[in-house]
């Protein structure tokens, strides 16, 4: 599979053959990592990782997995550069294409990260945009096979803001998947009608099916209940107004129980907010696998980076 020079800006782009290669690279990065072996497949490489939000998982797993294959990282925060405040993004993009090998950005618009692309001429990928989040879904998709040893025909609840990026990404990553995918959320937050229409055309192909709800009993044979913040960076303002519209949806024992099975995950990208999306006990249970979804951002980014950049 040749992955070079693509951008990483929506699995939209990638077929599941593509998701499915780079999840086994990052198994295999990961495995040699673990035996103490890490590469130098971006040796020589100089990388911009653009954060105008900010990150906890997102900038450690760019930062560690470049510095790992053996290239130079470099942190430009909100205040750092020009983007924004002096000049446009075509022509950042153009300068920073010319300097660097490569390009992460994480932000707010998506047509940011889009027009970074597209003025660049280097691999860009979208470490979340207030649209998308698709590196988060490797993360997610590696978390599950580990677990549960395959994806097709696993039945998937995201319970909460259903139209987030984590839940945009999630419905396109788990539908190409072959997943069986279901948003669980009041109708005034389901996502937008073209991606959902979208996403039912690759579910299609995939065997899986697309649903939304705002019926808690769609919990029920779940394998996976999945959760994230109800007010994400920017929405700050929304607390109170999310807060009683979401709190039906809250993923508790209650619901984790309505699944009707014993061996349901819990997941979230986090950073969570405990007592709103998840209950504490919920969150430290032993179906919570958040930690090794965090640990697997890594492993994926540095999938992602070699396989589009990497020698
Ligand atoms: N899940 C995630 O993207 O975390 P950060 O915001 O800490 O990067
Ligand atoms: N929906 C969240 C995801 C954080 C990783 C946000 O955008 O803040």
């Amino acid at each position: 599979m040749n992955l070079k020079g693509r951008n990483f800006i929506t699995l939209k782009d990638y077929s599941p053959e593509e998701i499915g290669y780079l999840l086994d690279l990052a198994a295999d990065l990961k495995a040699k990592k673990k035996q103490g072996i890490t590469g130098n497949s971006l040796k020589g490489k100089n990388i911009a990782l653009i954060f105008e939000k900010p990150s906890t998982r997102t900038r450690c797993s760019f930062v560690v997995a470049a510095v790992d294959e053996g290239a130079h990282p470099e942190y430009l925060g909100k205040d750092d550069i020009q983007l924004g405040h002096k000049e446009s993004v075509e022509d950042t993009a153009r300068v920073l294409g010319r300097v660097f090998d490569g390009i992460e950005f994480r932000g707010f618009k998506h047509k940011t990260v889009e027009d970074l692309a597209k003025y660049a001429g280097v691999p860009v990928w979208n470490g979340l945009t207030d649209d998308y989040h698709p590196t988060q879904i490797l993360a997610d998709l590696l978390t599950m096979k580990e677990h549960f040893g395959y994806l097709k025909g696993l039945r998937f609840v995201y319970a909460g803001d259903g139209r987030n990026n984590m839940a945009n990404s999630l419905m396109i990553g788990m539908s190409k998947m072959g997943v069986h995918f279901t948003i669980l959320a009041p109708k005034s937050l389901w996502p937008n009608d073209k991606l959902v229409e979208l996403c039912q055309g690759y579910a299609g192909e995939s065997g899986s099916t697309i649903t939304l709800t705002e019926d808690t009993d769609a919990v029920k044979d779940a394998d996976t209940i999945y959760t994230d913040v109800w007010c994400s960076m920017g929405e700050e303002d929304k607390a109170a107004q999310r807060i009683a519209l979401l709190k039906p949806y809250q993923v508790n024992k209650d619901l984790m129980e309505k699944t009707g099975k014993d061996t349901t995950i819990f997941m979230h990208c986090l950073p969570a907010v405990k007592g709103n999306e998840v209950t504490e006990d919920v969150f430290e249970s032993g179906a919570s696998v958040v930690f090794d979804e965090a640990e697997n951002r890594m492993h994926t980014i540095k999938a992602v980076m070699v396989a589009t950049l990497g020698e």
